[in-house]
C-alpha cells in the first residue's frame, strides 16, 4: 500500500490547483451572485485537457486515470464548485458514457469535441416525477422503423443551456421496465427540442440548470447508445463513475473550507489571543482535518477501483455519501469559525457553505446511496 502520490499526480494537481487559483478565484463571487456560467473558463479548461480527463488520447482525451481526475476536480471545487461541476458531468456523465458504450461513429462524431471541449455534454435523466426513482421513466422514445420520437421533460438538467450534446434516457417499452429503457444522443437545435427556463438555486449558482421539454422529437437509431433496452443500466454505470466525480467535488468544497477557516482563525484574535489557540476552535479543527482526510480515503479508494478495473458501485457511492455529508457538516463549521465574517460574501466561506448542499442531492441523493451499499452487502 502506498499512500503517496506519483510526481506526475502531484504535477497534475498543482496544475489544477494553479488553474484554480489564477483563474477561477478573481471572478467567483461575481459570478455566484449574477449566476454567471463561466464559458470563457471552460473554455481555457478544455485547452487544459480537464473536459476529457480520461478519455482516450485517440479521441481527444487527456487519457489520465480516475486518481488525476478526482485531484483535479478537489482543486477546482475548492475555489469554484459551479466550474466543478461542469467538469464533472462532462467527464463522467457524457465522456465516460459514450466512450464505453458508444459506437464508433458515435465516438468519432461527438466523443472527440466533447473531450477536448469544443463541445459541452448534458445528462438527462431526472425528470418532475422520476429522481430518485429514475426506473419511472415517463419521457418516451417510441421506435418508427429507421429512427425514435422522443416525448418528455428533464429536469434540473446541469449545463441545460449550454450543452451541444445532450443524453437523454426514455422509456422505449414500459412494459419492460428498466429493461425498455434507452439511451440517445441528441443535439441541440433538433426540432421540437425547447430549453426551459434557468433555475434559481441556492448553490452551484454559476452553473447552468435547466428545465428541458420535447416534443416529439425525431432521433435516428444510429444515436442510440448500445442495444435496445440497454438504457437503464448504462445511466447506473455512468452514475457510478459520476459519484466518484461528485465525491471529490464535495472533497474540495470540504478542504477548501476548512484552508479558508485555518487560515481565519490564525489571524482573528479574541481574548487576547489568536482563535485557534481556543479550544473550541482548535477541536472544530481537528475534527474537520480528521474528518476530510477519512473522506479522501474514500474518494481515492473509489478512483483506485476504477482505475484497477474493479466494481465500483459500493465504493463510489460510500465516497459520495461519506464526503457530501463531511462537506455540509463541515462548511458549516467553517462559517461558524469566520464568526459574522462567514455570513458575508466577501470570505468564500458562506458560498462554499451553499455549494456542500447540493453534493447530498444530485447525481443519487444520500439515501439513494445508502440503497446502493446496502444493496451490495447484501449480495455480496
Ligand atoms: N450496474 C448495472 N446494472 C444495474 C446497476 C448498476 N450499477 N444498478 C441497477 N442495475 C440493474 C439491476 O441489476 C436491475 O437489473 P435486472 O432487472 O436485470 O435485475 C435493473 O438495473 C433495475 O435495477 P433495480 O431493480 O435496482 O432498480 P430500482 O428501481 O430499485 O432503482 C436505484 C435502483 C439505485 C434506486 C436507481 O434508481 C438510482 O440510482 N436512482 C438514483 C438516480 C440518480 O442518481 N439520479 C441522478 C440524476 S443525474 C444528475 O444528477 C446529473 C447532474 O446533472 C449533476
Amino acid at each position: 500500500m502506498d499512500f503517496k502520490l506519483s510526481e506526475e499526480h502531484i504535477m497534475i494537481r498543482d496544475a489544477a490547483r494553479d488553474f484554480a487559483q489564477t483563474e477561477l478565484l478573481p471572478g467567483v463571487i461575481e459570478r455566484d451572485n449574477k449566476q454567471e456560467f463561466p464559458q470563457s473558463l471552460v473554455k481555457k479548461m478544455g485547452e487544459l485537457g480537464f473536459l476529457g480527463i480520461m478519455v482516450d488520447p485517440k479521441y481527444g482525451g487527456s487519457g489520465m486515470d480516475a486518481i488525476s481526475y478526482v485531484l483535479i476536480m478537489e482543486e477546482l471545487s475548492k475555489i469554484d464548485a459551479s466550474a466543478s461541476v461542469i467538469v464533472s458531468v462532462n467527464n463522467s456523465l457524457v465522456c465516460y458514457g459514450l466512450e464505453a458504450y458508444g459506437s464508433e461513429e458515435q465516438k468519432q462524431k461527438y466523443l472527440t469535441k466533447l473531450a477536448t471541449g469544443e463541445f459541452v455534454g448534458a445528462f438527462c435523466l431526472s425528470e418532475p416525477e422520476a429522481g430518485s426513482d429514475a426506473t419511472s421513466q415517463a419521457t418516451t422514445a417510441i421506435d418508427h422503423g429507421d429512427h425514435y420520437v422522443i416525448n418528455g421533460t428533464k429536469n434540473w438538467i446541469t449545463n441545460g443551456g449550454r450543452a451541444d450534446v445532450y443524453i437523454v434516457i426514455a422509456q422505449t417499452d414500459r412494459d419492460k421496465g428498466s429493461h425498455g429503457i434507452n439511451a440517445f444522443i441528441v443535439e441541440k437545435g433538433t426540432e421540437g427540442f425547447h430549453i426551459g427556463p434557468k433555475e434559481d438555486k441556492l448553490g452551484i449558482r454559476g452553473s447552468d440548470t435547466h428545465t428541458l421539454q420535447f416534443n416529439d422529437v425525431k432521433v435516428s437509431k444510429e444515436n442510440r447508445i448500445g442495444v435496445n433496452g440497454s438504457g437503464f443500466r448504462f445511466a447506473m454505470k455512468t452514475l457510478s463513475g459520476g459519484r466518484i466525480g461528485i465525491a471529490a467535488q464535495a472533497l474540495g468544497i470540504a478542504s477548501g473550507a476548512f484552508e479558508l477557516a485555518l487560515k481565519y482563525s490564525k489571524q482573528r484574535k479574541a481574548f487576547g489571543t489568536e482563535i485557534c489557540n481556543h479550544q473550541a476552535i482548535a477541536f472544530k479543527l481537528a475534527d474537520m482535518y480528521t474528518d476530510i482526510e477519512a473522506a479522501r480515503m474514500l474518494v481515492m479508494k473509489a478512483a483506485w477501483d476504477k482505475d484497477q478495473g474493479l466494481n465500483y458501485d459500493k465504493s463510489s457511492a460510500m465516497a459520495k455519501l461519506y464526503a457530501s455529508k463531511v462537506a455540509m457538516e463541515h462548511t458549516v463549521e467553517a462559517v461558524q469559525i469566520h464568526g459574522g465574517n462567514g455570513f458575508v460574501k466577501d470570505y468564500h466561506v458562506e458560498r462554499l457553505m451553499r455549494d456542500a448542499k447540493i453534493t447530498q442531492i444530485y447525481e443519487g441523493t444520500s439515501e439513494i446511496q445508502k440503497i446502493v451499499i446496502s444493496r451490495s452487502l447484501i449480495k455480496e
